[in-house]
């Protein structure tokens, strides 16, 4: 088919425009975090995951560094020291609670995956690294909406009860740096949820609630692979910051993290996602140490 000069201009900028109306990746994944409305963010993820899987969203585009993700008006958030600790699963009212909470961990986790991507957004990140923090997102949106049923069966939904304000604090303190954002929240706080699963699942389990048991297995499956993550991630970034994992790991946890590190550790999970227990256990030994001589 020959094509005339003038129809040819046209195409070439017919195509350019839509070229330059494409959502670029970051833009994608700030507008999930924008979204405050649970249903819609749980899809806005499930969309990005789905997109990048399938070959759409291949232009990374500019860093969108987002202050503060949108919440929905409930749950009330409030300070961590706050909320109540549920060992006890016999009542209704106690697996409510626990189902909540992790509803609400899972709301942020949607958040912090789509800010690996729009606030750190880098020409020099290979797309693997985009493909994982897409799924990821994916998986906290799934997670969130498995945890939703749960508490649909006992006629409660998530805002029902206040939930901690503190999820977001280690976004904040790591927003300077990539590298310490994957030192703390794949490799610190998710590392945490591989020691503490496996026994929640055996409380439900024995407290009568088979289904929430599975939904916790299902979800640490998952999480075993987003420490991976994490794990390859942060070992990518040392070495082209020509740095070594260990003592690096050691240095931005103990300059970017509050909390302390604590035992039991599932050492198994972690050395097979990648991180070993030279990397934690000095850690934990130390601010043991601490709390029992705070001098
Ligand atoms: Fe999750
Ligand atoms: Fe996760």
């Amino acid at each position: 088919m020959f094509v005339t000069g003038a129809t040819q201009t046209r195409v070439t900028l017919a195509a350019m425009t839509s070229e330059a109306k494409a959502p670029t990746l970051a833009a994608a994944a700030s507008a999930v975090m924008a979204e405050p409305d649970p249903a819609r963010k749980t899809g806005a993820a499930l969309t990005l995951a789905h997109d990048r899987r399938t070959g759409g969203l291949a232009g990374i585009g500019l860093p969108v560094p987002v202050a503060r993700p949108k919440r929905p008006a409930r749950p009330e958030l409030r300070p961590p020291r706050e909320m109540p600790r549920r060992r006890n699963l016999q009542t209704v009212k106690a697996r409510v609670a626990l189902l909540h909470a992790l509803a609400h961990i899972e709301f942020n986790a949607i958040d912090l995956a789509c800010d690996m991507i729009a606030r750190f957004a880098d020409f020099a990140l290979p797309p693997a690294y985009y493909d994982d923090w897409c799924t990821v997102a994916g998986d906290e949106a799934r997670h969130f909406r498995l945890l939703q049923r749960r508490l649909d069966h006992y006629g409660a939904a998530y805002g029902d009860l206040p939930a901690h304000d503190g999820l977001w604090q280690a976004a904040t303190d790591t927003a300077h740096d990539l590298l310490a954002r994957l030192a703390v929240v794949p490799l610190v706080l998710e590392a945490r949820g591989l020691d503490v699963t496996p026994a929640m699942a055996t409380r439900l389990r024995d407290a009568g609630d088979a289904e929430s048991a599975a939904v916790l297995e299902s979800i640490y499956r998952d999480e075993l692979t987003h420490v991976t993550a994490g794990a390859r991630w942060f070992r990518h970034c040392c070495d082209a910051r020509s740095l070594e994992p260990r003592d690096t790991w050691q240095r931005l946890v103990r300059q970017n993290f509050k909390g302390q590190l604590r035992g039991p550790f599932n050492d198994g999970a972690r050395a097979a996602a990648g991180l070993p227990q030279t990397f934690y256990r000095p850690l934990a030994a130390a601010s043991q140490s601490r709390l029992k001589d705070p001098t």
